[in-house]
């Protein structure tokens, strides 16, 4: 039988399994393929021993609505740096991407379906050049990537923060406070905003649209003024302030900053404060609560067209290339186009124009 091999690479999202499973069911609709799995994105392929997962219907059976991966996953490393610990304890990073393709074809790999986001569609396409059969699947609760209309996993983080956003409501209410809430979603604000608008936020502050504090302070005097009594901030953990102090952020290689869980939050509060607000204050992290647990029904469709997808590439020997999701179809489109930029708010979008319809303030 020809094997294709799959693994899931960088963060976990829900939906992880659900594309898992539409690869080997769409697989068993034929009589010559078989699928494996290796274990914690390429790393399994390295190791030595390696550490392969065979992957029946029967091993599948059930697993759509699971959070995250039955492969696990990983978001460091990988075949093209490959950390190594030197004697003084410091480490260095290896290319070992020749020696995994050779492993891959002497394992009889015909095919490899990575599971990843911007980074493991990077790696995806550097493999692809040297030779090796990938097909990309798109994954992140980001929705940042731009060749597909949504990313699998990011309405189930929407709908896990929009939750939030209504819980953070009736207790911020009872208390006559303001109450922030820091969502994720990198460099993209597509989280922030679609639950501030489906809870009823208040402002919502994303890292297209540098915020101006006095904006805000603007709003929380208002909004008390007027008796209203509370006020729910969502803030994308991507987002920064027109000027002044922006918070030390490193850059990795591709030039996205690393993010740190709370840092905007707990500036903002302080900001607040010496700003001169003397409203009761809290702040609340979402955090990973945002990529564990199930996935709504939306993501377990999508992830299973993507499998489906993929796995027809593959039959069909069509490499280096991403299914995507681009309404009203499910496509394909070469890496180098869905890498080539990333998916992120326009201020002129039609859901910051709706945002603004609706006096919501978005900081500036
Ligand atoms: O890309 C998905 C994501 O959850 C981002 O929203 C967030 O910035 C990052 O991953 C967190 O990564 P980690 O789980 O490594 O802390």
């Amino acid at each position: 039988k020809k094997k294709v091999l799959v693994l899931t690479g960088g963060g976990d999202c829900p939906g992880l399994n659900a594309v898992i499973r539409g690869i080997v069911k769409r697989a068993a609709q034929t009589e010559d393929w078989e699928v494996i799995g290796s274990i914690q994105s390429f790393d399994g392929v390295l190791r030595e021993p390696t550490e392969i997962m065979e992957l029946t219907e029967k091993r599948v059976s059930g697993i759509h609505f699971q959070g995250g991966t039955i492969l696990g996953t990983t978001n460091k490393g990988g075949p093209l740096a490959w950390p190594v610990k030197e004697n003084d304890g410091t480490w260095s990073f290896i290319d070992r991407s020749d020696e995994m393709i050779r492993k891959l074809k002497h394992m009889g790999v015909e095919a490899v379906i990575s599971i990843g986001g911007d980074g493991s569609q990077r790696i995806s396409q550097a493999l692809f050049e040297k030779g090796l059969n990938v097909i990309g699947v798109p994954k992140t609760i980001d929705n940042d990537l731009s060749a597909t209309d949504y990313t699998f996993g990011y309405q189930t983080a929407v709908q896990i923060a929009t939750e939030a956003v209504d819980r953070l409501v009736t207790t911020a209410a009872s208390h006559n406070r303001v109450i922030i809430l820091e969502v994720m979603g990198r460099d993209a604000g597509w989280i922030a905003l679609s639950s501030a608008l489906a809870g009823g936020a208040e402002v919502c502050l994303i890292p297209e649209i540098p915020y101006d504090l006095n904006k805000v302070l603007g709003v929380i005097n208002k909004r008390f003024k007027d008796g209203k009594g509370h006020v729910i901030i969502v803030i994308a953990e991507g987002a920064k302030p027109v000027e002044g102090d922006v918070l030390a952020q490193e850059s990795d290689e591709v030039g996205r900053a690393n993010l740190k869980l709370g840092g905007v939050a707990d500036k903002l509060l302080k900001d607040l404060k010496a700003a001169g607000c003397d409203a009761d204050m809290r702040e609340t992290v979402l955090g990973h609560l945002q990529r564990g647990g199930v996935p709504i029904a939306f993501d377990r469709i999508l992830a299973t067209q993507f499998g489906v997808k993929a796995m027809e590439l593959a039959l069909e020997g069509e490499f280096g290339k991403m299914v995507a999701y681009q309404h009203p179809s499910i496509v394909a489109v070469p890496f180098l186009e869905a890498i080539s930029k990333y998916n992120i708010i326009k201020p002129d979008s039609s859901l910051v124009k709706t945002a603004r319809g609706i006096g919501m303030c978005l900081g500036n």
